[in-house]
C-alpha cells in the first residue's frame, strides 16, 4: 500500500493520502476544507483541477466526468492518488456549464422570472 502526498495549489495545504483513500475523506480527518456535497461523484461539487500527477477515479468517469475531462480533473470524492498530486481546488470541468447553460434555458423558456410571472410593464 502506497501513500503519496497531495498539494493544493495556492493554499499551503499538504497531506499524505494512501492509494486506497479518497482524497476528500484525508482532507475531511485533516481538517482541509475541500468543498462537497453528494459524494457519490455526480454533482462535481468537489471538483479540483489535476495540475501535475494522477489519480484513480473510474466510477467517477462513468458518472459525472467524460473521459477527457477525468484527465484534468479529479472529483475527489471519488478519485484515489495514483502518485503525488497538485491539485487546484475549485476548478470545475467544462460539462457544468453545459448544465447551468440548461438551467438557464428553461428559466427563459417558463418567462424569464424564475417564478412563473410575467413582467408588468
Ligand atoms: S461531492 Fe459530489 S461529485 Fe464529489
Amino acid at each position: 500500500m502506497a501513500d503519496y502526498t497531495v498539494e493544493f495549489v495556492g493554499t499551503g495545504e499538504e497531506l499524505t493520502v494512501s492509494e486506497t483513500e479518497t482524497i476528500l475523506s484525508a482532507c475531511l480527518d485533516a481538517g482541509i476544507a475541500q468543498e462537497y456535497s453528494c459524494r457519490v461523484g455526480m454533482c462535481l461539487a468537489c471538483s479540483a483541477k489535476i495540475v501535475d500527477g494522477e489519480v484513480n477515479q473510474q466510477v467517477a468517469v462513468a458518472r459525472a466526468l467524460t473521459e477527457a475531462e477525468a484527465e484534468e480533473y479529479a472529483l475527489t470524492c471519488m478519485a484515489r492518488p495514483a502518485s503525488d498530486l497538485k491539485l487546484e481546488r475549485g476548478r470545475y470541468p467544462p460539462s457544468i456549464e453545459d448544465d447551468i447553460d440548461a438551467t438557464a434555458r428553461e428559466e427563459v423558456d417558463d418567462g424569464g422570472s424564475g417564478d412563473g410571472a410575467a413582467a408588468d410593464d
